[in-house]
């Protein structure tokens, strides 16, 4: 299956992607010299940012993952956020920056921020690549932020639909009519997007 083919427009093309990891990479190096700093990805869809934004990082750092995951309809309205996955170590005491691929509701980040608090890190910071703004339903304080993007569910350089995507370099929009295609998937995107309060079906 050609996978350029159901793609309708790059919106973040390789080239600029890699440009702001590079400034974000050092932007971080900077402000923790001499702190070693835990980086804490979440799977799945940080996977390539965070692979990359560690080797834009020239301190002494740490990487650790973290997977979450959430229900069906009420999980985005509540915001009930579950942790498939825990982190390998504690962080009692480290200073410790969360990156994901993207901010939508902002519950995800909004959740893993209280958890992780809880646990006496001796700082607490957010990386996102990118951030879905006009989505917002819990504000989350971003402290390295790729890129602003629309009201558009994005694909490529590890975000998904259906579980497919993760592997193109850009960040792009597939064509309308990919979208739904999915059995089962109930056309994720539109329903995700349905006004708040209303049924949304999320796959991470
Ligand atoms: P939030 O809890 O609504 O902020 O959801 C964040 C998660 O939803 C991200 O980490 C992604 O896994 C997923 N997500 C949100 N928007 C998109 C999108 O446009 N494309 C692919 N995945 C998305
Ligand atoms: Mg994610």
């Amino acid at each position: 299956m050609a996978l350029l083919d159901d793609i309708d427009e790059v919106l973040i093309p390789e080239e600029v992607l890699q440009a702001r990891i590079r400034e974000l990479g050092p932007a971080i190096s900077k402000d923790y010299n001499g702190k070693e700093p835990l980086l804490v990805g979440i799977l799945t869809g940080a996977v390539l940012f965070v692979s990359d934004l560690l080797r834009q990082i020239s301190i002494s750092c740490q990487l650790d993952f973290i997977a979450t995951s959430s229900y069906g309809a009420k999980t985005e309205s509540s915001g009930i956020v579950r942790i498939l996955k825990d982190l390998e170590q504690s962080i009692e005491g480290r200073h410790v920056i969360i990156v994901d691929d993207i901010i939508d509701t902002g519950f995800t980040m909004d959740y893993l921020l209280e958890t992780l608090k809880a646990r006496y890190p001796a700082s607490l910071k957010v990386c996102a690549l990118l951030d879905k703004v006009p989505r917002r339903l819990r504000h989350v304080p971003i402290d390295y932020r790729g890129f602003e993007i629309p009201d558009k569910f994005v694909v490529g350089y590890g975000l998904d639909y259906g579980g497919r995507y993760r592997n193109l370099p850009f960040i792009c929009v597939l064509k309308p009519e990919i979208y739904g295609q999915e059995p089962g998937m109930g056309g994720a995107p539109a329903i995700r997007h349905a006004p708040f309060g209303q049924p949304a079906r999320v796959v991470r």
